[in-house]
């Protein structure tokens, strides 16, 4: 749809932030739903940020998306977060209130379970534990997710045991942490794995996990996209594990930000993965 005057404006803050997909899931949406909006990528240096947040409502935004480094400084920033991101520690959706106040959402949690249902519709919280590996920001909104769909032991491994322990002690009592050499151990009698570490990511060495133990009836999920089969997921494949790509929580956790900034409830379809997929392959 052509732009006027009265065009909505929304964008993604990051430093550096040419790596988003962000623009392009964004921009696919508004022309779809045929939407007189703009969605653009700003590049906003960390010593700019909280001046970029002030100005964005005054010139117009009706909101952002927040992506590296941002995403817990945002969370000091806002007027309001809501407590899932309160919880989280971290904030990648920002909404203007009519008043020009800034409310901040954490929707990687929503995104992840909604990535999880897509790959695995029948995913229930009872099938039994649940491993997830690492402890960084991506964890957080993570084991938030699981724990609040009502996993009842959720064990977490990382590499650096006391940044598992923060997130335990952040999350709840669902969480145990098991040291990083026990790793392999941790999924025995698992109905779910889930790797949030960067490792198995383009450029970076793939995640240096056994699945000897992993039961076959357990699903694998990897948040990484980048691409889209990783070496843990080819692997769990290999051994007849359901597996689970990334790709799925990055696209359903823009859906909750378009939905307030525009008014149109988007969709993740086979033809949207194929689009972004197709931009990454460009490097767009
Ligand atoms: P994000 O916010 O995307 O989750 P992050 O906060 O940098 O990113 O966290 C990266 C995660 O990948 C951490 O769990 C990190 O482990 P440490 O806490 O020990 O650093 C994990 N990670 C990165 N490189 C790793 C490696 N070579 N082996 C194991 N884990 C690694």
């Amino acid at each position: 749809m052509a732009q006027t005057g009265r065009t909505k404006l929304a964008a993604v803050i990051g430093w550096p932030v040419g790596h988003s997909i962000s623009p392009r899931l964004h921009g696919y949406w508004l022309s779809h739903h045929g939407v007189d909006g703009a969605y653009v990528p700003l590049a906003v240096r960390p010593g700019d940020l909280a001046e970029t947040l002030r100005l964005l409502p005054r010139i117009g935004f009706v909101g952002f998306n927040v992506t590296v480094p941002h995403k817990q400084a945002v969370l000091a920033l806002v007027d309001e977060a809501d407590p899932e991101a309160r919880a989280i520690g971290a904030v990648n959706t920002v909404i203007v209130e009519t008043n020009g106040r800034l409310r901040g959402k954490n929707t990687d949690a929503f995104g992840f379970l909604q990535g999880l249902r897509s790959g695995f519709p029948d995913w229930d919280p009872g099938h039994g534990p649940v491993v997830v590996i690492g402890a960084g920001g991506a964890s957080r909104a993570v084991c938030a997710a699981l724990v609040g769909a009502g996993v009842s032991e959720l064990r977490l491994v990382n590499r650096t045991e006391a940044r598992a322990e923060g997130v335990a002690r952040d999350i709840g009592d669902s969480v145990t942490c098991v040291p990083w050499r026990r790793r392999g151990a941790a999924l025995e009698g698992a109905a779910l794995v889930v790797n949030t570490t960067t490792q198995g990511m383009t450029g970076e060495s793939p995640l240096d996990l056994d699945l000897a133990a992993l039961p076959t009836a357990a699903a694998v999920m990897d948040i990484v996209y980048a691409p889209l089969e990783t070496p843990l997921l080819a692997d769990a494949r290999a051994r007849g594990n359901r597996v689970i790509d990334g790709l799925g929580m990055i696209l359903h956790q823009g859906r909750p930000g378009f939905a307030a900034w525009f008014g149109a409830e988007p969709e993740v379809t086979e033809e949207l993965r194929r689009y972004i997929l197709a931009g990454l392959d460009d490097g767009k």
